[in-house]
């Protein structure tokens, strides 16, 4: 079948190459709309004058979004500057007036434990006099202590404290009046006009360490709220420092950072600190001249950028997790289509147990599922899509191979609950659609909010869908850092990360396989198999109620039934109780008051179908069962081949019950249901192959058999078998249907009206079949034609309301009911009395069952009269009057079965 559906499966493994074309074609429109020469960095052309054009790109060819694209091979050096408080929120002691002046001095605080020791190593922090060489700007400004209000940034290029209009501080012990002037420093082409001013640095000492902790915690910047706004340069403590121990402990205000972005703490202007306090330590003990110069900090030169957005990796868990998610309802759809179909159950009847059925659909659905994964992985990697590239494919098959698992378990357990395929369709795409767009849309958002517990995340995970997106937005997360800093996606040893969800995800899949197959299996059996809830606490107790040929206690209750029933069925009655004492297989199929009640429903009152059967059949019967419709006739057979249980009673067969052994007796067994199920995209032959297979033939006498079958029921010439089913007519189907019923040899047969809707000519053929069938199997057979019934079958049963009202067989039937002639006369209207008075002449107990416009029917009891009679009383009375046409015939069983009908259905009216 699957070959069939090869196409369809081709489409279907082309699906995630589409997606990955899909998602290249997005990421090609996202380069084109980044590769916009804003988004790079500017070139021009120089004429190289031999109409050639050169182009070179850089910095100064370059608007300004242009510049941070553009390489810097050279990044300029920068004095190192330390980090001052801004002037509105300086430690000062008097007033508010220097702040508005611009004046106020910076504080720095010393503590040490010998306080002559800390200050005259503080006092030559500053002590410098202001020394500018014009020549060599950058060493002789990096002798100084010079100083910064800005915040500096994420990358030192360009020192922010030289691009703001604010002037750099220089700090000295004391600053004249007219103490600020103006530098020039080269940066690249350009000079950049940068002011200085002298600011006060004052060096307080104090105590201990306690006391600045206290002062520096106080100062809180804190708006208009009237707190002390109390900011210090940086405090020292020297501790047991002395001329031949250094040891200095350094406060500084790490807090100190730019707040519109994730940008670290400004420590690019700690160094300066330290070096002021080592550089201060030197002279102490070297004189004024020792000098430990810092002389600039400098960025490492970086290449040309361009703006790059992995797409791929952004919208891949979204997509990816359609994809995947997309062979849900494939695979329920096949199940359920087999369940809608009721191909199962016809595979079941014919011996296909639910181990090997499910065995063989989990591995088939498990290699196309396998063969879809690896295409995906494959077009994505050839497509070049990072999400694949980067990462480790051994964590992408793992993690694969456990999802796909965990989804076809899935989808058998959610097939139990359908029962038709549009359903499942529908909810199966709503489940891929819903899926998706849960991750990305809700499910994601949790999993960015750092501050949700992780016991919640692992609680939505539980849900299969979420624990997939949470995988391939791991994926994603590493294949976009990955291809971002240019490093590898993931690897096994980052399962240990602890951000890195990838590890539970995988135990969850796995344990969530395990428990869905385990409890897939256990509904599979109880939906479907229809065992009782807890079938696996009954095992013990079967063998006791299998030890079947034990008159069950209801038996005598029944015998006060027996004087209202017809003799022959009591009979049949007897017989059965009489082979259920002793054992015996001569009977294939032995029915023992089997009764089926329906519940009511709707307020309708319950409804019995099948009351109290009992029959017996030895092997070599064929069976027929006529009734009318509704008459329970299908009810009888669902038991018998196990479609539904009977209320009360049971049935042997081949000596094994059918409440308990079913199983076993499908392996014996053969059935052609009233409705044809086959396989739309199989052939004739396939499916006898199939059902010839489960019945354990095989090689040559399986090609044998199926070739005799295809003969016997016509359908071997002209190619017929080798079309598929949906072609065939409805008298094909019925053929194949009945082939089907019979191949294996099974010992019993079930056939519901196997020759509705076939022409005469296949009818005979096909009772040719059933008859040289029948040799040595039993057969059961419902029918509503008399003359097939008369054909086939050895005897009969005419089932009315749940109940057979008589058994025997034809002859048998026609002589106990149908003791009369039917005599038809057609004579003009006027004519129509004297034709009663003949009949009333031939035998007075005649009675008149049909009359219109001269046509006259009569029933003539058979003892009254002779057939002589009647042809000589015709011959009289067409020379007296004109016979259009007459007619004597014998009656037929038709006649049987509707007087048998009738009877019954007024005996239920009157009762
Ligand atoms: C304190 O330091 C000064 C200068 O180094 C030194 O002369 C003096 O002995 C030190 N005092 C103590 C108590 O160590
Ligand atoms: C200024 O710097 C240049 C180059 O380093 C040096 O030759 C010159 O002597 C310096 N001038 C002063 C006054 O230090
Ligand atoms: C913080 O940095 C951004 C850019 O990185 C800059 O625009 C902004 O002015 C900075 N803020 C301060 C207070 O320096
Ligand atoms: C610091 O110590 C000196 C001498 O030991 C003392 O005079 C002064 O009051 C102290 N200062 C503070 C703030 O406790
Ligand atoms: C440290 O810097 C932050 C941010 O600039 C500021 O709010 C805070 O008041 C400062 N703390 C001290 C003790 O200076
Ligand atoms: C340095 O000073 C600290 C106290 O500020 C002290 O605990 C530590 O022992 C000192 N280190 C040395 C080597 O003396
Ligand atoms: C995993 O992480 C733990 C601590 O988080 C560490 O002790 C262990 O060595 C790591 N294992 C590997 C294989 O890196």
């Amino acid at each position: 079948m699957q070959k069939r559906n090869m196409e369809m499966n081709i489409r279907l493994i082309l699906f995630p190459l589409f997606i990955c074309l899909l998602l290249v074609l997005i990421q090609k429109t996202v380069n084109s709309q980044l590769d916009k020469p804003s988004l790079r960095c500017g070139c021009i052309c120089v004429d190289t004058g031999k109409g050639q054009c050169e182009k070179t790109c850089g910095i100064e060819y370059s608007s300004l979004d242009q510049v941070f694209f553009c390489p810097i091979p050279h990044p300029t050096e920068w004095p190192l500057l330390l980090q001052v408080p801004a002037q509105q929120f300086r430690a000062v002691r008097t007033g508010d007036r220097c702040k508005k002046t611009g004046s106020c001095p910076v504080t720095m605080l010393i503590t040490g434990n010998n306080q002559t020791f800390g200050q005259s190593v503080a006092g030559n922090m500053f002590s410098r006099p202001l020394n500018v060489n014009s020549s060599d700007i950058l060493q002789s400004l990096a002798d100084n202590a010079l100083g910064s209000g800005t915040t500096s940034r994420y990358t030192n290029f360009i020192d922010a404290a030289f691009l703001s209009n604010a002037p750099i501080d220089l700090l000295q012990p004391q600053c004249s009046s007219d103490s600020q002037f103006s530098v020039a420093i080269q940066l690249g082409s350009a000079t950049l006009q940068k002011d200085v001013r002298c600011t006060q640095g004052l060096q307080l000492w104090r105590n201990s360490s306690a006391e600045i902790n206290d002062e520096i915690y106080k100062g809180y910047r804190n708006g208009n709220s009237g707190r002390k706004i109390n900011e210090i340069l940086a405090a020292y403590d020297f501790a047991n420092s002395n001329e031949n121990l250094f040891n200095v402990t350094i406060w500084y205000n790490s807090t100190y950072k730019n707040d519109t972005g994730d940008q670290p703490p400004a420590l690019i202007r700690v160094p300066r600190s330290i070096n002021l306090a080592s550089n201060a330590y030197l002279q102490f003990l070297l004189g004024p001249s020792a000098k430990m110069l810092f002389e600039f900090v400098k960025e490492m030169p970086k290449p040309e950028t361009n703006l790059r957005l992995d797409f791929s990796s952004l919208l891949g868990p979204l997509f990816f997790t359609w994809v995947i998610v997309q062979l849900f309802p494939v695979v329920l759809i096949s199940l359920v289509y087999e369940k809608e179909h009721k191909l199962r159950v016809m595979m079941k009847m014919h011996g296909l147990g639910d181990g090997p059925y499910w065995m063989i659909s989990y591995a088939y659905f498990l290699a196309i599922s396998s063969v879809y994964m690896l295409c995906f992985v494959v077009f994505g990697s050839a497509i070049g899509l990072n999400f694949f590239r980067l990462n480790d494919y051994s964590i992408h098959f793992v993690f694969y191979f456990l999802y796909i698992n965990l989804q076809i378990c899935l989808a058998f357990l959610v097939a139990d609950w359908f029962s038709s395929v549009k359903t499942a369709t529908v909810v199966g795409y709503m489940m891929v659609f819903g899926t998706g767009l849960l991750g990305g849309f809700l499910f994601q958002f949790f999993l960015q909010d750092s501050s949700f517990p992780k016991a919640g995340i692992i609680a939505m995970e539980l849900f299969p869908g979420f624990s997939l997106y949470r995988g391939l937005y791991e994926f994603s997360q590493y294949a976009f850092t990955g291809n971002f800093m240019g490093s590898d996606g993931m690897r096994w040893k980052d399962l240990n990360d602890s951000n890195n969800g990838m590890r539970e995800v995988l135990v969850i899949i796995a344990i969530e396989w395990l428990v869905v197959l385990c409890v897939a299996y256990y509904a599979d059996q109880v939906v479907s198999s229809g065992k009782s809830p807890l079938f696996f606490l009954r095992k013990q107790q079967k063998n006791l109620s299998s030890s079947f040929r034990k008159p069950s206690p209801r038996r005598l209750g029944s015998k006060l039934f027996v004087q209202m029933e017809k003799f022959d069925v009591d009979q049949e009655r007897e017989k059965v109780e009489q082979l259920l004492l002793v054992s015996s297989t001569s009977h294939s199929i032995i029915c023992n008051n089997l009764k089926k009640i329906y519940p009511g429903t709707d307020g309708n009152p319950e409804k019995c179908a099948v009351r109290e059967l009992s029959l017996a059949l030895p092997e070599g019967e064929c069976f027929g069962m006529l009734g009318p419709n509704g008459a329970g006739k299908t009810s009888f057979i669902n038991m018998m081949i196990g479609l539904i249980k009977p209320s009360s009673g049971t049935a042997y067969v081949q000596g094994l019950d059918i409440r308990t052994d079913m199983d076993k007796i499908y392996t014996s067994m053969g059935v052609c249901p009233q409705h044809d199920l086959l396989w739309d995209t199989l052939t004739g032959r396939e499916h006898l192959f199939f059902y010839g297979r489960l019945k354990n033939l095989n090689g040559a006498a399986l090609t044998h058999a199926v070739e005799e079958s295809l003969k016997s029921v016509n359908l071997f010439h002209g190619g017929v078998a080798d079309k598929q089913s949906r072609k065939y007519s409805g008298g094909m189907k019925r053929r194949l249907s009945v082939a089907i019923s019979l191949i294996g040899d099974p010992k019993v047969v079930y056939m519901d009206e196997p020759s509705t809707g076939l022409d005469p000519a296949s009818r005979n053929m096909l009772w040719d079949v059933v008859k040289r069938a029948k040799q040595n199997r039993a057969i059961i057979l419902t029918t509503h034609s008399m003359e097939e019934a008369e054909h086939l079958c050895d005897r009969l049963g005419i089932f009315v309301d749940g109940s057979l009202q008589c058994v025997g067989n034809p002859k048998e039937l026609k002589a106990r009911y149908g003791g009369s002639y039917v005599f038809t006369m057609t004579t003009s209207p006027t004519h129509e009395e004297e034709v009663e008075n003949l009949v009333n002449q031939l035998s007075p107990n005649a009675t008149k069952v049909y009359q219109i416009s001269g046509t006259q029917k009569f029933e003539l009891p058979k003892d009254e009269i002779r057939i002589a009679d009647v042809f000589e009383a015709v011959e009289n009375a067409k020379s007296r009057f004109t016979v259009q046409a007459w007619g004597l015939a014998d009656t037929t069983l038709e006649d049987v079965f509707i007087k048998v009908a009738r009877g019954a259905q007024a005996d239920t009216t009157l009762s």
